[in-house]
């Protein structure tokens, strides 16, 4: 049997355990989707959303990226928000990061990576912008640990700045924010961050729109 073909092969199983315990299951997915939650997460192979938390299909919107950014010109990122909140209704959003986050890790570094420069390049403003705490801390790893964190926080609030969310606010059944970190040597979530809906406080008056 080939590698991918053991994919397959588990595929089948998994559909026909799911039935057997729940026999309107499928029916049930085809029927649509309502989550309650969109995730912003890294493509890390180890950070599987529903999967770490425990939750079946059609219960989490998820979008993943290197290093779970939030980029304003990030088309791709910006059509799963606009329908998550605009059309899913969405009650939360959590941008989730991980310790030992190999994007992070690259942006901290000098090396020259091509095209990927240019995605890490939004965490590298991360670190100039929080450069004085960062380079008091001596240790690497707890730099390392503390730039994770700084990023998830970052990410939040780049989605407070965008025009979808302030709309849905402003409307009254916005979303609330979260920042979550998946701590790999342990399978567990710390939660670091949270805005409520309509609080503007954490970012900058000029990134707000007259909506
Ligand atoms: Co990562």
């Amino acid at each position: 049997m080939k590698v991918y073909e053991k994919l397959l092969d588990e595929n089948k199983k998994w559909a026909s355990q799911q039935a057997e315990t729940d026999p309107a299951f499928f029916e049930k997915m085809a029927a649509g989707q309502s989550p309650d939650f969109l995730w912003i997460g890294c493509a890390d192979s180890r950070a599987p959303a529903d999967r770490i938390t425990n939750t079946q299909p059609g219960q989490i919107f998820v979008h993943r990226n290197v290093a779970n950014l939030v980029v304003h010109t990030d088309l791709n990122m910006l059509a799963v928000l606009q329908y998550a909140v605009e059309v899913l209704k969405v009650k939360h959003i959590m941008v989730v990061g991980h310790y030992g986050c190999g994007g992070v890790k690259a942006a901290m570094s000098h090396s020259e990576m091509g095209m990927i420069n240019k995605w890490v390049r939004n965490i590298k403003e991360v670190y100039a912008d929080n450069r004085v705490e960062l380079d008091a801390i001596s240790d690497e790893n707890a730099k390392f640990d503390r730039m994770v964190e700084l990023n998830v926080m970052h990410q939040v609030k780049n989605l407070i700045k965008t025009s979808i969310v302030q709309k849905a606010w402003k409307n009254g059944d916005g979303p609330y924010l979260h920042g979550w970190i998946l701590k790999l040597d342990s399978g567990t979530i710390n939660q670091i961050y949270e805005v409520a809906p309509g609080d503007l406080s954490e970012v900058d008056d000029i990134f707000r729109y007259d909506i």
